[in-house]
């Protein structure tokens, strides 16, 4: 298994849910938990036929899957439906219909809410409007929008005129949306004027301009007012949205979509080559989304469910918008920042609107350790009765602190594995049966067929470090990538010859079956819960003039997790200099998005190496962390390079 997988420290305390919370948990009988777990093994399209049937059909299915065409999965074959009418109208014929379906409160502290009858209303005016405006089934929509509910209403019309939603996190450069733009073939883009974000208004519709110029094929932008920015206009290609929406019909039936016809595309960094547009289509996403949802969040009728992920991102499509939606759920939305414009915020939040379920980052939760307990506990969390977190592993002593301090002992914590690609949660505690272990995202979900496997996809021993692998289709998975199934099939399906889809992950398994993940074995770093590719932010950093070759590793980081370092060496004319660095972590910025910007950029004189010129990144992790370097450096071509940049010879 080589060198990324390591054995870490044992953690052995463990956490069965309280007699309370199990008294009223959806699922809390271990063995009708065994029962439909072995169920959805043994007989998956018995499980998920029925699950599937749980939801509104526009045309009933024929078959739940179709596995001939490996790994291209077809589930509930022939069905046709839509997700907006699955998220909106089948609950206008209930008690919650004049249930909120959205809770919004904005930076400055504006509250809106909108009960399932008025969201459904909004929805269907956007998407009258996106349709006069000549938007067809079909084609791509890119959304680039501040966290308001103009952006889960976007959504939504988008999905219930059959249009693909390609939402691109509000914090991306103009050059990274233009490139989302491109591939996905975008034919019109939402977006708002700007949106709030500490304390300031974040102007968004210009950087669409800036990405847009010069190209063709965007016939509309749609402008929804939010920020009250200065914008610039062009006649004939921008609209308001929201003026057009308020003449619009508030009635729009529901677009009967094909289980397998595309709901939207989500770009993801991969290690090599541009970002891959992941491709989620209707029945399966949504059966995927809807039962993790109500099992992993354990949704009632009278929560009040926050995820603080941005829409921008897949934890906020699955679990902002479609898992909790489908489930009629009540849903916070908040723009702003968890610091502005104190750092208790998101606990006024919660006293405020009295949330019951909260999910949220590991990222989040060390920066709120830091901050101090005392701006959390000076807000009631009284109403809080599940705590979820995801993204990246979570250390046991921010896990202990989220118990302790957010939970007050009283919440069971669901710490959920899972990734854009197979679209809902698919290694987790469920609240009322799993004992939880700081730092163990514990057992697969139902359906999910997960092991740790060698490089040659043998299952390895108790305990032992190894690849993670899903052995069976399961019905949110990826259909593939937009314009790229060999990349589809090269990037998850090769590495164990067709049998497994490859996570990426590294793993292992204790002796009570619960997973540890271990972070990615590709080139491929988490920062602060968000996947980065290391050779995308080379490419940016060698498109600067002054830079000649770069190499970009993670260094562990406190608060983010991992910390981008860059290696890199400038050409002939330029002098390394603290103002180059600035320079560089600002290019790289401008080229992807302040996510991407590097903490630190080390300037060198030759990148280490190997005789056959493959940069040892391993050595430069090392460097970058102040570890002692620990690989074996028999291959390195020029001993002298290693010296240089630890900075033993000057
Ligand atoms: C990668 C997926 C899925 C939503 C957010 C990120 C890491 C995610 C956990 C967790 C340990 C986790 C993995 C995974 N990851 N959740 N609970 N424990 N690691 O989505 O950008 O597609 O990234 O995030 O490395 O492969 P993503």
């Amino acid at each position: 298994m080589g060198h990324q997988i390591e054995s870490i420290l044992r953690e052995n305390r463990s956490f069965p849910p309280s007699a309370a919370f199990r008294a009223r948990a959806r699922i809390s009988d271990p063995a009708e938990y065994e029962r439909l777990y072995r169920e959805s093994l043994e007989q998956p399209e018995v499980f998920w036929g029925r699950v599937a049937r749980e939801l509104p059909w526009l045309k009933p299915f024929e078959r739940v899957l179709d596995w001939s065409a490996k790994p291209f999965a077809k589930w509930f074959v022939g069905g046709r439906t839509n997700a907006s009418y699955v998220c909106l109208d089948q609950h206008l014929t209930t008690h919650r219909r004049d249930k909120f379906a959205l809770v919004w409160e904005g930076e400055p502290g504006e509250v809106v809410r909108y009960t399932y009858a008025e969201l459904h209303a909004a929805v269907c005016r956007y998407a009258n409007v996106l349709k006069a405006r000549g938007v067809k089934k079909g084609e791509r929509v890119a959304l680039y929008m501040p966290m308001i509910p103009e952006l889960v209403i976007a959504v939504l019309a988008c999905a219930r005129i059959g249009a693909v939603h390609s939402v691109i996190f509000g914090g991306f450069s103009a050059q990274s949306i233009r490139d989302r733009v491109e591939d996905g073939g975008c034919t019109a883009v939402i977006t708002a004027d700007g949106g709030w974000r500490r304390g300031k208004v974040l102007p968004l519709k210009p950087v669409v301009d800036e990405a847009l110029a010069g190209l063709a094929g965007v016939h509309t932008v749609f402008v929804v007012r939010r920020g009250g920015n200065l914008i610039e206009w062009k006649d004939g290609r921008d609209v308001w949205l929201d003026e057009l929406a308020a003449q619009a019909s508030p009635e729009c039936p529901p677009e009967p979509m094909d289980s397998e016809d595309t709901l939207f595309l989500l770009y993801t960094s991969g290690s090599t080559g541009k970002p891959k547009g992941i491709r989620h289509t209707t029945g399966g996403y949504l059966v995927g989304a809807y039962l993790s949802a109500r099992f992993v969040f354990d949704l009632r009728d009278d929560d009040l469910y926050w995820c603080t992920a941005d829409v921008g991102w897949v934890t906020g499509h699955s679990y902002v918008i479609y898992g909790p939606l489908a489930n009629g759920a009540s849903v916070l939305l908040y723009e702003g920042a968890p610091n502005t414009p104190h750092p208790g915020r998101f606990w006024e939040l919660v006293a405020k609107h009295k949330v019951s379920v909260l999910y949220t980052a590991p990222t989040a939760i060390r920066s709120f350790m830091r901050w101090g307990d005392e701006h959390v506990t000076r807000f009631d969390r009284s109403s809080l009765r599940l705590l979820g977190t995801v993204g990246e592993p979570i250390n046991p002593e921010a896990w202990m602190w989220y118990r302790e301090v957010v939970g007050e002992s009283r919440c069971p914590i669901v710490d959920t594995w899972w990734q854009t690609e197979t679209g809902s949660i698919q290694i987790t505690p469920l609240p009322g049966i799993t004992a939880a272990k700081p730092g163990s995202a514990t057992r697969p979900f139902f359906g999910v067929d997960a092991a740790v496997v060698d490089e040659h996809g043998n299952e390895v021993g108790v305990n032992q470090g190894g690849y993670l692998v899903l052995r069976k289709p399961w019905p949110a998975m990826l259909r593939g990538i937009h314009g790229d199934d060999a990349r589809y099939v090269e990037t998850y399906w090769s590495k164990f010859g067709g049998r497994y889809y490859f996570t990426g992950d590294g793993a292992r398994k204790d002796q009570d079956g619960c997973f540890w993940i271990m972070g990615r074995v590709d080139d491929v770093l988490n920062v602060a819960g968000h996947r980065l590719s290391t050779m995308e932010i080379e490419s940016a950093l060698v498109s600067h003039a002054a830079v000649v070759e770069a190499a970009v590793v993670g260094r562990p980081d406190e608060i983010s997790g991992e910390a981008l370092c860059a290696f890199v060496t400038i050409g002939p004319g330029h002098s390394a200099s603290p103002a180059l660095a600035e320079l560089l972590k600002e290019h790289v910025a401008k080229e992807i998005g302040k996510l991407a910007r590097p903490a630190e950029v080390r300037f060198a004189e030759a990148l280490p190496k190997t005789r056959s010129g493959k940069i040892m990144r391993r050595l430069l992790r090392d460097i970058a962390a102040g570890r002692e370097v620990r690989q074996d450096t028999s291959t390195l071509e020029d001993f002298s390079v290693l010296a240089r940049l630890r900075g033993d010879e000057e």
